[in-house]
């Protein structure tokens, strides 16, 4: 792995002017050993599992001087399928989409309901991709800060909904880089609240579509509703998921969405042709035949989340307890008041240990690992916060 230094792009190219200066999106790619940094599963797949892939793939490696299924109908059907089984909730083909991640989703997203003139409204902090397909798409940005505990503030949000009127409401459950759960009765109260409100410069009774993006869903505590739940009474919501993380399949790029047939259709008009290749497809079918194989390190990452939250809470740093926000993810977020954190950030990167420096001032989030990474991670910080503290 490398990371690739950013270059100023030459003064003769056209680059559109809102970009001069931007730098692409990315946290960066080092080869150390310890990776706790992009929210990943670190198990790899079952041998039985690779072996799926290996044979689904050289099936269809016959086939592949023709364009792959445009509209990828039996990966949709293994999506219903997983998504029944998880969350207890049936989809209809048509109600369901795939993409390159739930990155591509998004944006298709924003390319089907943002745009000029258009408005998109969260919660901050958040996921950082968010105000870039916002860019991307032409669409103004609108953000509302969370509460000191970093949960969304219903009230606030409601009227930040009511005064920009917003084509798009995106909301994160559970959020990136805090962590922190949505209860679904605070997405019916946003929802209701876009039900009543007219998207500024559209027609009367054209109302926001709410995102609810919930890629670390399977790492909430066991029976914690998902807001796939709410989509029959409500057809302007969209859940966006992925199969990048609890299901520990990030470098293959697959995401998909859950809505009403009019989102689907709507975002089929903005997809590119054949967006998602044939080996995609393959190997998310064949990774979805062994979903039991690639969930099975879930519930250990969720003990292994609440071990290391406890031993984080237990270190002090200048003389105080370092706070952790209470995570329903695979990453926590900790420390409140790092004074230095680039400079802890790179004494744990001295160490092999890669973590990342995101969310607000004074916090650093780290990623639960297996036990040996988790392990390394607490002697490195340990060491880290002695050396950084009496600077
Ligand atoms: C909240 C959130 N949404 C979406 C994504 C995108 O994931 P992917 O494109 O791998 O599905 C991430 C990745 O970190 C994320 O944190």
């Amino acid at each position: 792995m490398s990371d690739s230094s950013s270059n100023a792009i030459p003064q003769y190219l056209p680059l559109r002017n809102d970009l001069a200066g931007e730098e692409p999106y990315g946290a960066p790619q080092l080869d150390v050993p310890v990776c706790l940094n992009v929210n990943e599963n670190p198990y790899e797949p079952a041998p039985e599992v690779v072996e799926a892939i290996a044979r689904r793939v050289r099936e269809i490696a016959t086939g592949l001087n023709r364009y792959p299924d445009r509209e990828h109908i039996e990966l949709r059907k293994a999506f219903a399928a997983y998504l029944e089984r998880e969350a207890g909730v049936h989809f209809e083909v048509e109600q369901l989409w795939g993409a390159n991640g739930s990155n591509e989703i998004m944006l298709q997203l924003f390319q089907a309901f943002g745009g000029p003139g258009r408005s998109a409204l969260s919660c901050d902090p958040s996921y950082s991709m968010y105000p870039e397909y916002a860019r991307d798409t032409f669409t103004q940005w609108h953000t509302i800060p969370r509460d000191d505990d970093f949960t969304v503030n219903v009230e606030r949000t409601a009227q930040a909904i009511r005064e920009v009127k917003p084509s798009m409401v995106v909301l994160t459950s559970p959020n990136n880089p805090t962590g922190t759960p949505l209860p679904l009765e605070d997405i019916e109260a946003l929802l209701e609240v876009c039900n009543e409100v007219d998207v500024e410069g559209a027609l009367t009774g054209v109302h926001p579509v709410m995102i609810v993006d919930e890629a670390y869903a399977e790492f909430r505590d066991p029976g914690t509703p998902s807001a796939l739940s709410l989509i029959e009474r409500h057809p302007n919501l969209a859940v966006s998921r992925t199969m990048s993380k609890a299901f520990a399949f990030a470098g293959a790029r697959v995401g998909y969405l859950a809505a009403s047939k009019g989102i689907i259709d709507a975002v089929r008009i903005v997809r590119l042709p054949y967006h998602l290749s044939a080996l995609t497809q393959a190997a998310a079918l064949a990774a979805f035949e062994h979903t039991d194989e690639q969930l099975s390190q879930v519930d250990h990452l969720r003990d292994l989340r609440e071990h290391s939250a406890r031993w984080l809470a237990k270190q002090t740093y200048k003389g105080k307890p370092l706070q952790v926000a209470p995570s329903q993810s695979n990453f926590i977020l900790f420390g409140g008041h790092f004074d230095k954190r680039e400079r802890i950030f790179d004494e744990l990167l001295k160490r092999g240990v890669l973590i990342r420096v995101v969310g607000p001032q004074g916090w650093l989030r780290v990623c639960v690992g297996t036990d040996a990474e988790m392990e390394q991670f607490h002697k490195a910080l340990t060491e880290v916060l002695r050396i950084v503290e009496a600077e």
